[in-house]
């Protein structure tokens, strides 16, 4: 069970990455050309937010139930905190990735409410980039962009 998790949320990682990147590529290119917010900014914003959600259902399962890190963490929280993977997963990663599927979210119920085009792209601009660079450097601190701990 843990094992189709790990493979689900290590792989689901990849189609996040592709869709913060495809996001930010529409969403500041139609801030500043002024372009008009088409369907295509709509579906991408609408996908990443979905793909942020499942990895966030995963990510809750394992963390509460299967991760032999969390567990293990969980067993004696103090000396958990001592060692840095064992913090990582049990406090660092759940903390960081539930502030940036939120950013994520913000950015998408903020961009669908501004009634004028320029300002929702500049809505998934904005809360869009935070959540990519707190993404991509809570994974890269550990190796995690584009790498996995299993052998
Ligand atoms: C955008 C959000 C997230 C991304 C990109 C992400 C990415 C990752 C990656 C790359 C790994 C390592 C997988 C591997 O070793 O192959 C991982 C592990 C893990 N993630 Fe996330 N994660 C996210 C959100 C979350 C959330 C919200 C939680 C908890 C609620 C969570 C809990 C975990 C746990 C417990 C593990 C360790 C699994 C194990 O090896 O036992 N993740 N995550």
């Amino acid at each position: 069970m843990n094992d189709i998790l790990v493979t689900l949320h290590s792989y689901n990682r990849y189609l996040i990455l592709a869709a913060l990147v495809f996001v930010l590529y529409r969403a500041y290119t139609g801030w500043l050309g002024r372009k008009p917010f088409e369907k295509a900014d709509n579906t991408g914003s609408a996908a990443l937010l979905g793909l942020a959600h499942l990895q966030l259902v995963i990510g809750l399962i394992q963390y509460a139930f299967t991760s032999t890190w969390t567990q293990t963490a969980f067993a004696n929280f103090g000396a958990a905190m001592k060692d840095p993977m064992l913090r990582y997963f049990a406090v660092e990663h759940i903390l960081a990735m539930v502030i940036a599927v939120t950013l994520i979210q913000l950015g998408r119920t903020f961009s669908k409410k501004a009634t004028d085009d320029t300002e929702k792209h500049r809505k998934l601009a904005i809360y869009t980039s935070i959540a990519l660079v707190i993404i991509v450097g809570t994974l890269a601190q550990k190796g995690l962009l584009f790498g996995s701990l299993r052998q």
